[in-house]
């Protein structure tokens, strides 16, 4: 029996009980039927969580490029691999062959060498959801570059940071991006960055919306000529199993994000096995994942698991209101989509504009709805299956993270039942657990707790950039010999599991991760704020949106404080960028704090989420008198 494909639930038994009773064999037996190595492994896994050192397929050697795209092109070499969906729907859609791909692939693989790209070099992906992003991923990949994508949402300080954090020595981005009716100046935000990122000798620009750039001499250059002139082949780099693959960032409870990196073999294995068995990819399915390639939703399973498949995988440019809120059906029946991956903030803004218009649509072709991101909440869990799946496709609701690199639990359609707002059981060799404060595991059902992972599972980041003990105490210090999660989570009585959110300071807003610190941090830089604290709240469509209690220097401040929102706002927009922004902003004289001088967010959380009848214990406050007056100014 094959172990790759699992059709049936007493399947989904049996293979998991062997992947926890014999982990080795098991993903050796994947990793041997499945891809293309160039040399076997010597140790399937080796791990432990103390230090925390974790490598799977050592000694292997491979090139993930080749398992994407060499391979398939025996049997698949004119099979669409990817689908682009331009934001104008005049604008006709581009289907890229495996064959057209493998060779746009090589050729920019040979841009990046003439200027200077190395194998472990890192090199800034700054491009908006057009086929070129996914073609810089793969070219970096196959000659050994190390990717990291900055979704071209983030502010010019913001991709600095990165940029700098991870040493970049050359960029990719494009003269501007199209995003529903408006368009964004990327290479500005990419001038205005690169004043402060000395080592980005190379800018490689993408013309897209044909709009006036500056391009400063000896440093940018255009990269369609560039790739006309170059040869469409190019030798894939010999890369060892934990070579790193690509880092990408994700918010912490600190201030400076954090650079996980993913290595090469187990990323690969796991991410290629979930996507065939999470989303039933059948080989002339069209399968479309509505996230943007600068999150790990696009890395894993936009690029990597579908093409690892030899599937056909669907990139949008634009977003789902333009030209109206029937732009993703019409995707849908336009291009028979079978299998849809979008997030439950998407779900919700469409639901608010109720079904007249999905009902004019044709998605007959839908076999299964995917969701990701944050808690689906049970009204959108329903309005997703009435109206789009007509209660005939399985909703997937697929918990994971950017440091899991792969989906962790999740229904597999038409396998496992499904449970509205629980993402069920683990996937295939994972074992999570529910960990009470005190650091005991709740073994039985019906109990609720933290979450946490008690094995390595072979797409699991391995280390911070640059910041490995940050990675030991993020993940790996808060119980002994586990993976801690960060997520709150309850177990039901069949032993589903359900996600409750974040337990840390992350605030998850439209399903992008924020931490509190940077924003924070940011907030503070305006001259006139003294202190502030960030607290999420519940928002009808984003989930949660974000309340600030800001102090000011002046206690008196005479300031309008309409100006004052504003000009924080502004200062939020070109820290972090504007999905970060504030929804709600009170000033306060003082913020609640602990003796030993910690804010108490736990307060202020209640008080915005007008939840004030039990605040618990606020004895224990420096300033308890404070919080009267915050909950009787509040918004
Ligand atoms: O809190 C969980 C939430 O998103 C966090 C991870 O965010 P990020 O690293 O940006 O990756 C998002 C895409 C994989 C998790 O810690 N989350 C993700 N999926 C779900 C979820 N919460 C509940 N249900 C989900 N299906």
């Amino acid at each position: 029996m094959s172990n790759y494909h699992i059709k049936h639930l007493e399947e989904y038994y049996q293979v998991y009980r062997k992947s926890v009773r014999e982990p080795h064999n098991f993903w050796e037996e994947i990793a041997e039927e499945h891809f293309l190595w160039r040399k076997k492994w010597d140790t399937v896994l080796s791990w432990d969580f103390s230090k925390p050192e974790i490598t799977w397929f050592e000694g292997a050697e491979l090139n993930i490029t080749e398992n994407c795209l060499d391979r398939h092109l025996a049997t698949r070499s004119d099979k669409t691999a990817l689908l682009f969906e331009p934001n104008n729907p005049d604008e006709p859609a581009q289907h890229i062959t495996y064959k057209q791909l493998y060779h746009q692939v090589n050729k920019m693989a040979n841009v990046l060498k003439s200027k200077g790209v190395r194998k472990g070099d890192r090199v800034c992906v700054y491009l908006p959801m057009i086929p070129e992003l996914a073609v810089a991923v793969l070219a970096c990949a196959r000659i050994g570059a190390i990717h990291s994508v900055v979704f071209a949402g983030f502010s010019s300080t913001a991709l600095a940071t990165r940029i700098n954090d991870a040493n970049c020595s050359l960029v990719i981005t494009s003269d501007g991006a199209y995003r529903g009716a408006k368009t964004i100046d990327l290479k500005g935000i990419v001038d205005d960055a690169l004043n402060s990122c000395p080592d980005v000798k190379t800018v490689l620009v993408v013309k897209r919306i044909h709009s006036k750039i500056t391009m400063k001499p000896n440093r940018d250059c255009w990269l369609q000529p560039l790739l006309d002139a170059a040869p469409n082949e190019a030798k894939a780099e010999v890369m060892k199993a934990e070579d790193p693959l690509f880092i990408l960032y994700t918010s912490g409870s600190t201030g400076k994000p954090k650079g996980m990196v993913h290595t090469t073999a187990g990323y690969m294995v796991y991410t290629a096995y979930t996507f065939k068995n999470v989303f039933q990819y059948k080989e002339n399915d069209v399968y479309w994942c509505t996230a943007d390639i600068g999150w790990i939703t696009g890395h894993s399973y936009i690029i990597y698991g579908p093409l690892c498949n030899g599937a056909t995988s669907v990139m949008f440019e634009g977003v789902p209101s333009y030209p109206d809120f029937g732009r993703f059906w019409d995707i849908i029946q336009k291009h028979k989509i079978n299998q849809f991956y979008t997030a439950p903030t998407a779900i919700r803004a469409l639901a608010k504009n109720g079904t007249e218009l999905i009902d004019t649509y044709n998605l007959s072709s839908l076999k299964v709805l995917g969701s990701v991101g944050e808690p689906i909440n049970e009204e959108a869990w329903h309005w997703y299956n009435d109206n789009v799946g007509k209660r005939k496709s399985p909703i997937i609701d697929s918990w994971w993270q950017t440091e899991t690199g792969g989906i962790m639990i999740s229904p597999l359609p038409y396998v496992t039942p499904t449970k509205p707002t629980y993402a069920t059981l683990p996937f295939i060799g994972i074992q999570p657990c529910i960990m009470d404060e005190h650091g005991t595991e709740l073994q039985n059902n019906q109990v609720e707790g933290r979450l946490c992972i008690k094995f390595p599972w072979p797409s699991m980041a391995r280390t911070i950039w640059n910041d490995h003990k940050r990675y030991k105490d993020t993940y790996f210090s808060t119980y002994k010999n586990m993976y801690f999660t960060g997520d709150g989570a309850l177990r039901d009585e069949v032993g589903y599991y359900r996600i409750t959110g974040r337990v840390d300071d992350v605030i998850i807003v439209s399903g992008h991760n924020l931490g509190t610190a940077p924003i924070e941090d940011a907030i503070n830089e305006h001259p006139a704020v003294s202190e502030s604290a960030i607290v999420g709240f519940p928002h009808e469509i984003k989930g949660h949106a974000l309340y600030g209690y800001v102090t000011l220097k002046e206690k008196g401040e005479s300031r309008d404080h309409n100006n004052l929102r504003n000009e924080i706002n502004q200062i939020i927009t070109e820290h972090i960028g504007p999905i970060a922004k504030l929804d709600k902003i009170q000033f306060t004289p003082s913020l609640p704090k602990t003796r030993s001088g910690k804010i108490m967010r736990r307060i202020l959380r209640k008080i915005a989420e007008k939840d004030t009848s039990n605040l618990g214990d606020i004895s224990t406050l420096l300033n308890p008198e404070c919080v009267q007056d915050i909950i009787k100014e509040a918004l």
